[in-house]
C-alpha cells in the first residue's frame, strides 16, 4: 500500500475531500493507496472528529509542548514515519498532504520528505504567498482569486505548482465569501492533484 498521512490544523475539509475521493475512486484497488493516518497541531482540530469517524488513525502533536521548531518538526518527522510506515511495503509514507497545516516546516522537514510533499494555497501563486490571502487579493481589486496545490520547498509558499482553480471575485465580496467560493474549489483540485501524483502523471 502507498500510505498517505495528511497533516491538519483546522477544518479539515480538504481532507475530508480526499478521504471523500479515495473512497468514491475506490484508490486502494485502483492505486494501491490509502489515507492512512491524519495528524494535526491542534487537539481541537474540527477535522479530527471526521478523521475518527472515518476510523483513520489520527495523532495530535502540540507545537506548544516542544522547545523550538527543529524539536517539534522533528518529532512530527517520526510520528508521520510511525504512522505512514506501517501496512507500507516501502516502510514510508508515499506522499504527506497539508490541508490546512499552519506551520512553516524546517529545511530538515522539507528535505526528509522531498518528492512526497505537497501543500494547497488559498491563491494564485505565486500571488499573495503567506497569510489573509482573500482580504489582500480583494484590497488590490484583483479581478480573479483562486487556489494552487504546489509541491513543497523551503520557501514559504513555493514550489512547483501541480494544479489551479480560478474564481472571480465578485462586486461586495468579503474575505469570508470570497473564501468560501475558494474553498469549493479547493475540494476539487486537492483530490485531483493527489490521485494524478498517486498513478504516476
Ligand atoms: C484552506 O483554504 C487552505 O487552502 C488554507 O487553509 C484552509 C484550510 O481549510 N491553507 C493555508 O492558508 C495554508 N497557508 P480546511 O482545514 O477546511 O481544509
Amino acid at each position: 500500500m502507498k500510505n498517505i498521512v495528511i497533516l491538519i490544523s483546522g477544518g479539515g475539509s480538504n481532507m475530508a475531500a480526499i478521504v471523500k475521493q479515495a473512497e468514491k475512486a475506490d484508490w486502494a484497488h485502483r492505486l494501491g493507496a490509502r489515507v492512512a493516518a491524519v495528524v494535526s497541531n491542534k487537539a481541537d482540530a474540527q477535522g479530527l472528529v471526521f478523521a475518527r469517524e472515518h476510523r483513520l488513525a489520527t495523532a495530535v502533536l502540540d507545537h506548544k509542548a516542544y522547545p523550538s521548531r527543529d524539536a517539534f518538526d522533528a518529532a512530527l518527522m517520526a510520528e508521520i514515519d510511525r504512522l505512514g510506515g506501517a501496512g507500507s511495503m516501502a516502510g514510508q509514507p508515499a506522499l504527506v498532504v497539508l490541508a490546512g497545516f499552519m506551520r512553516i516546516l524546517t529545511p530538515g522537514f522539507v528535505a526528509h520528505y522531498a518528492g512526497r510533499l505537497v501543500n494547497i494555497h488559498p491563491s494564485l501563486l505565486p500571488a499573495f504567498a503567506g497569510l489573509n490571502t482573500h482580504q489582500r487579493a480583494i484590497d488590490e481589486g484583483c479581478k480573479f482569486a483562486g487556489a494552487t496545490v504546489h509541491r513543497v520547498t523551503t520557501e514559504l509558499d513555493h514550489g512547483q505548482i501541480l494544479d489551479q482553480a480560478v474564481v472571480p471575485v465578485l462586486p461586495g465580496d468579503t474575505a469570508a465569501t470570497l473564501a468560501a467560493r475558494v474553498l469549493t474549489q479547493e475540494h476539487i483540485i486537492y483530490p485531483r492533484a493527489v490521485e494524478r501524483l498517486l498513478s504516476g502523471g
